[in-house]
């Protein structure tokens, strides 16, 4: 039996929540111990042993008592909670996006290898069926090579956070680090670090971070990729996301638009396959706490999100927002 506090409960926790029913029903025991969340109206929606106002009584009342605590936390507050944690002695999940800054994702880096913790940043779009299909794809090389691929990812404007925060640019990064990192990271998981990026985007909204963004990303060996998104259409259910990978030999499309799912490979040969069939939708909440946890039984790194790659992504994603505020400039990685 796993034991996992959890730090925030606000949206996101509603899919922490079943992630764990979901891995409770495979077999896998973990039990919600402890809650915090300075909101005690939040509190009171979950039948949980202990609760507490705010992470930093939590971290120092359960010390000793949890395998490990899966921080929700707004943007702004996983690199403090994150370091605490793991100064205390709590192997860490948090929440996407790492941090708000490069030097923030290393010193949690360094306060994991310092005190030999576990940490994991919960990048869910690793643990999809896109990126499984992609990769398998890539590996056996069956299609050919990547030539290009172009994600594009939209959401309404986020007006439902705890005070706001998700609008204030320097509590959440914007778009840019809260939507569009998803796909920064998924691309980085897939073919690396870029060799030059440069990007266009604005700010839209009074106080925001970038809230819309487009990007070109250039690589070692030619590769090219595109990326672009954001949250400035104002009606919520306007989720939706294309992407595309195209190989030498064909190409794969998955667009998501609210529940309607669209996900094909289209070969060159003219044969187009239904890769719903091959690789069917599951959580990647639940794929991302089940990956955590195995690793964590196991005591293996979890090589499949590396702190230090997850680091990557919001270092690309803040040098973005360096060529948009000038105009484009390409910039080295
Ligand atoms: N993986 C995904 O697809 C995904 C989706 C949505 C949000 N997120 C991420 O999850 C994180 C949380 O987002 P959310 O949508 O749940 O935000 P939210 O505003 O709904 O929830 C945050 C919660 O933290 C609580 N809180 C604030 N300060 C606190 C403190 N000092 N101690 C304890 N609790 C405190 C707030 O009361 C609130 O309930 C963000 O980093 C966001 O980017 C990820």
């Amino acid at each position: 039996m796993l034991r996992v506090g959890i730090i925030g409960q606000g949206g996101i926790t509603s899919v922490h929540y079943a992630g764990y029913e979901n891995l409770n029903n495979e077999g896998i025991e973990i039990a919600v111990d402890a809650i915090a969340d300075i909101r005690p109206e939040m509190l009171e929606k979950h039948d949980v042993p202990r609760k507490y106002a705010d992470y930093n009584e939590l971290l120092e009342a359960e010390v000793g008592k949890l395998d490990f605590v899966d921080i929700c936390l707004p943007t702004f507050l996983h690199a403090p909670a994150a370091i605490k944690a793991m100064e205390l002695g709590y192997n860490v999940l948090v929440e996407k996006p790492m941090a708000l800054s490069y030097e923030l994702c290393m010193q949690m880096c360094e306060t994991a290898k310092k005190t030999g913790r576990l940490l994991m940043v919960a990048q869910c779009c690793r643990f999809s069926n896109f990126a499984d299909a992609v990769r398998d794809y890539m590996a056996s090389g069956e299609l050919g090579a990547v030539r290009h691929a172009c994600f594009k990812r939209d959401d309404g404007t986020p007006t439902w956070g705890w005070d706001n925060w998700f609008l204030k640019g320097e509590r959440s990064g914007g778009a840019l680090l809260d939507l569009h990192v998803h796909d920064v990271d998924l691309l980085n998981s897939l073919f690396g670090v870029p060799k030059y990026i440069s990007s266009g985007g604005g700010t839209y909204i009074e106080g925001d971070g970038v809230d819309y963004v487009s990007t070109n990303y250039y690589y070692e060996g030619g590769l090219y990729n595109h990326s672009t998104g954001g949250w400035v259409t104002n009606n919520q259910s306007h989720y939706g996301r294309i992407y595309r990978v195209d190989f030498e030999k064909g190409h794969m499309i998955q667009t998501v638009v609210g529940d309607r799912q669209v996900f094909k490979l289209c070969k060159a040969d003219g044969e187009t396959i239904d890769l719903n069939e091959k690789y069917p939708a599951a959580c990647p909440y639940t794929a991302e706490i089940r990956y955590f946890t195995d690793c964590l039984v196991k005591g293996l790194p979890v090589t499949r999100c590396l702190p230090e790659s997850t680091a990557d992504s919001i270092r690309i994603a803040r040098t973005e927002e360096i060529s948009i505020m000038n105009m484009g400039e390409r910039i080295a990685l």
